[in-house]
């Protein structure tokens, strides 16, 4: 795997290769010891030029944990505020031998220009593009139902048939994106939920149902119910009445939490807007995966890293140090 830029074009064998890889990378993390030596003398960047907390601590925690230097480049502060271009920010990079460009940036498509502009070297992981994609996270969602489902027994496993529902603000959300095509080419059945004003008008293309009214998806027994989070930050109009009004027709509250399949999961890609699109109960329940989401992403960051950076050389071989019978 040279970059990991959207899930819109990854392959059925390489995302269940990236999956089985963090399971592999989750085994080493129960250990006293977390670090592997693998990726020793490799340098990764994180480049943010949007906010982040999780996204950006989970890329360098995977990192470290594979012997990665880390170097954090955030634009705020930076000579990006100072007008500097991607190009030059990416020559920069180059000539500081980075091995791998972790990019966050407010633009569609920044990664993919990154990748195939030739300015630089590295692989490219697209951590959060505008409205575009997050792949990172669609494959620690991915990840998270596989595990709540199979268990110890994840392994090479798909999720045929599995019935996901994401509700809330589509429009503005690049994990509803990324998981859509993810969870397509895994074999999930995909439903959307939201206001009429916040389904995108490409949505036709997509390979998922759309349904205005939570209450008829609920009645359909979703296996994961996803809500995102309400991005007030992308919105310049009013995309709906009121808050209120939004968490009564949209959020995820205690009579709809109660109203779900006995094995039923709740899960957010955080930041979470609490008492808007997803209530305290349904946030703190036991259906909730929003911890081991963000556990989950960081052996899935452990996976792509080393896919990008020492796959390569190593060919099919599993990571070194993760074998159970020979513990560092
Ligand atoms: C998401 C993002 O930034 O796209 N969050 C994240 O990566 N943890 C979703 C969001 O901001 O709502």
């Amino acid at each position: 795997m040279r970059h990991l830029l959207d899930t819109k074009t990854l392959s059925r064998e390489s995302a269940l290769r990236i999956l089985d890889v963090a399971e592999d990378m989750a085994d080493t993390q129960q250990r006293e010891v977390k670090k592997l030596p693998t990726l020793r003398g490799k340098t990764v960047v994180n480049l943010f030029f949007e906010d982040s907390t999780r996204t950006r601590i989970s890329f360098e925690a995977a990192a470290k944990r594979l012997s990665a230097d880390v170097i954090n480049f955030s634009a705020k502060g930076s000579s990006v505020s100072k007008g500097e271009s991607l190009q030059d920010t990416a020559q920069t990079l180059q000539a500081m031998g980075a091995d791998a460009v972790v990019i966050r940036h407010g633009a569609s498509g920044a990664p993919r220009t990154l990748a195939t502009s030739g300015w630089i070297t590295a692989g490219v992981v697209n951590a959060g593009d505008g409205t575009h994609e997050h792949p990172t996270q669609a494959l620690l969602d991915a990840y998270t139902i596989r595990k709540r489902r199979f268990g110890d027994d994840s392994r090479g496993r798909d999720l045929a048939g599995v019935k996901v529902t994401i509700v809330g603000d589509i429009l503005h959300s690049r994990v509803a994106r990324s998981n859509v095509w993810l969870l397509d080419t895994l074999g999930a059945h995909v439903t959307l939920v939201a206001p009429p004003t916040l389904v995108p008008q490409d949505v036709s293309a997509w390979p998922a149902r759309v349904v205005y009214d939570l209450d008829e998806a609920l009645a359909g027994a979703p296996d994961a119910l996803m809500m995102l989070r309400i991005q007030l930050e992308r919105m310049n109009a009013a995309y709906f009445p009121t808050e209120r009004e939004y968490s009564r027709r949209w959020g995820l509250d205690a009579r709809r939490l109660s109203a779900l399949g006995a094995d039923s999961i709740v899960m957010h890609p955080g930041p979470m807007n609490r008492g808007l699109e997803i209530s305290a109960e349904a946030a703190d329940s036991p259906r909730s995966t929003v911890l081991e989401q963000v556990a989950n992403g960081v052996s899935v960051r452990m996976a792509a890293l080393y896919l990008l950076l020492a796959g390569a050389e190593r060919g099919e071989d599993p990571p070194a140090g993760t074998e159970k019978e020979n513990p560092r």
